[in-house]
């Protein structure tokens, strides 16, 4: 399958790296991720030269990454360094290195041949140094191709009928999405899809998690795509007359980075502008949020996934297209020509 190479792909959270080598599959390939002593993170191909062992299975000894099977160490660029068998360091002995990005939460790397250029990384993020905020954050492992999870999240109209705890009480799935305004952005590298309801009662988590008790609000769900795979998600709801930023705002990040052309990592992560030092909130968002993800989406991503056989392309299979495909596949077409863009250059 081929892939957008030259852009950040998110890797891991911080906290997953440590000095144990962690495994990790992304765009195919095997990666291992390790800390070194000074706290910087590192991304090595896990697969050593000489026998094609994991790396990952390996250890860190001074800062060089020794390989389990027969003891070469590798240095952060992936050259081989220390032979133990007294012969000399064969040339051909390193690993492809690759560049990481420590920004907003997350460690990103860069896997294309272009060199890493930190200011393609989007900057919808900041949500996450900002004081104002407090986060949670999760981790899926799907098992479909990576295309299917934006598809789930750039059209929120399934939110209805998949998500039963995201309802409005007293306001029926149909109703709902009649009482919902949409509105599809188109930029040359970003696709918004815009969902507000204004003056209606707002869903049921802005009342039962952060407490509002208005009967009628303006909500939003914004959803802006970012290629390859990334979403920021702006959603909140604000009192009649009211400024957004005032009211209840829940900027989101999803993060898909392809491990194969059928499996996807899946990270996400939840802010909030209330209740920022309620622990008690961080649990019920994060238990609400997990239960839709974890119970709801990805079950029907992988089942969806399961009937389209090996095909890794909805479109190739001449789907049903409704309206609310538009900003998904407007997503698609534009990533495809970004990728074909990328080949031919
Ligand atoms: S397989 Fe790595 S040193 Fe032999
Ligand atoms: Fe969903």
């Amino acid at each position: 399958m081929t892939y957008l190479r030259n852009c950040w792909y998110a890797a891991a959270w911080p906290h997953e790296v440590s000095e144990a080598p962690l495994a990790r599959k992304l765009l195919g390939h095997h990666v291992v991720l390790y800390r070194t002593t000074d706290g910087v993170a590192h991304a090595l191909e896990d697969r050593c030269p000489h026998r094609f062992a994991p790396l990952s299975m390996g250890r860190l000894i001074d800062d060089q990454l020794q390989c389990p099977y027969h003891g070469l160490r590798f240095d952060t660029d992936g050259a081989c360094v220390y032979n133990p068998h007294y012969d000399a360091l064969p040339r051909a002995a390193k690993v492809a290195s690759y560049p990481l990005l420590d920004r907003y939460g997350m460690l990103w790397i860069w896997m294309g041949d272009e060199p890493a250029d930190p200011a393609k990384l989007p900057d919808d993020f900041a949500f996450f140094d900002d004081p104002g905020f407090k986060a949670v954050s999760g981790y899926l492992m799907v098992e479909a191709n990576y295309q299917l999870i934006v598809d789930n999240l750039l059209d929120l109209t399934h939110a209805p009928y998949l998500h039963p705890a995201f309802a409005i009480p007293g306001i029926s799935a149909g109703e709902r999405l009649k009482l919902t305004t949409t509105e599809l952005v188109r930029l040359p590298q970003r696709v918004i899809a815009r969902r507000w309801r204004k003056n209606c009662p707002p869903n049921g988590p802005t009342r039962t998690l952060f407490g509002f008790t208005d009967a009628v609000m303006d909500s939003r769900s914004h959803m802006h795509w970012l290629p390859p795979s990334l979403i920021y998600f702006d959603a909140g709801a604000s009192r009649i007359n009211e400024a957004e930023e005032l009211g209840l705002c829940l900027p989101a990040m999803h993060a898909i980075t392809p491990a194969t052309e059928h499996s996807s990592h899946y990270f996400f992560a939840q802010a909030r502008n209330r209740l920022l030092d309620d622990a008690k909130t961080d649990e019920t968002l994060l238990a609400v949020l997990v239960n839709a993800f974890v119970n709801e989406d990805e079950p029907m991503i992988e089942a969806q996934q399961a009937r389209m056989g090996g095909e890794t392309d909805v479109l190739a299979l001449d789907p049903v297209l409704l309206k609310s495909d538009a900003a998904p596949v407007s997503a698609r077409r534009i990533l495809a020509q970004m990728i074909d863009a990328e080949q031919a250059g």
